[in-house]
């Protein structure tokens, strides 16, 4: 959480200026979402980002958003407060790990996240702790980043990658090595893997609904 705490401050600057396709892989993201929930989660809300847009989705709806940095987590209820959306909903932040946070039953309409869940190694058994805590016919969807399945492929994303975050205004040399020194804490899957591990799981109606370089949005049905 060390990384994501110090880097808290300077986050929405260098998503926007080093992720490429943020804001479309958010709204791809928000797209398949379901059209009513009732009850959400969020996992790895950040800085907010897609906080403030569940939020503007479900009015009236409980939302809880969990991350395991606490300045992250600060600057989020600070986007939320300063949001010009009608605020119906009720949302509620958790500064937890992802790991050790109570998942119950059954509980839960909608399990979002984007950008997070390649911070667990060991997938399948957290994947299988939110197939329990959706209600039946609940939704996961989430966005997240890949590996390629064969070398050439992922060196192709990977000066994708390169080349957008060193166009001129987008990251400095010592910005891409420090995202490149934390790479190194990550646990990246396939665009196959991550469908395999869901339907290991139990979710059904698995879909890639969205994809740009190592850049994926998921859903799957509980
Ligand atoms: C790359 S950011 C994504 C933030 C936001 N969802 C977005 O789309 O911009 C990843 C977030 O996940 C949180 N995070 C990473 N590993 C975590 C873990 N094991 N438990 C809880 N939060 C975690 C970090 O603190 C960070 O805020």
């Amino acid at each position: 959480m060390e990384f994501f705490g110090a880097i808290a401050e300077r986050y929405d600057s260098l998503a926007q200026r080093g992720m490429p396709r943020y804001g479309e892989m958010l709204g791809a993201l928000v797209d398949v979402t379901p059209d009513r929930a009732a009850v959400v989660l969020e996992l790895g809300c950040g800085t907010g980002a897609l906080t403030v847009r569940l939020s503007a989705r479900y009015p009236g709806a409980k939302l809880l958003a969990v991350d395991g940095a606490r300045e992250m987590v600060a600057l989020a209820q600070k986007r939320l407060r300063q949001a010009t959306i009608r605020r119906t909903t009720d949302v509620s932040f958790e500064v937890r790990r992802f790991e050790e946070f109570e998942l119950r039953p059954q509980t839960y309409d909608l399990i979002a996240s984007n950008m997070s869940l390649h911070h667990i190694e060991d997938k399948a058994p957290f994947y299988a702790r939110l197939h329990t805590a959706l209600k039946p016919g609940g939704l996961f969807a989430f966005g997240d980043e890949l590996t390629a399945a064969l070398p050439h492929v992922e060196e192709v994303h990977w000066n994708g990658w390169l080349e957008f975050a060193r166009q001129p205004d987008h990251l400095t040399e010592r910005e891409i090595s420090e995202i490149i020194s934390h790479v190194e804490e990550e646990h990246y899957e396939t665009l196959p893997d991550q469908l395999t591990l869901l339907k290991s799981v139990g979710f059904v109606g698995i879909d890639c609904t969205w994809r740009y370089l190592n850049y994926a949005v998921f859903v799957a049905s509980a």
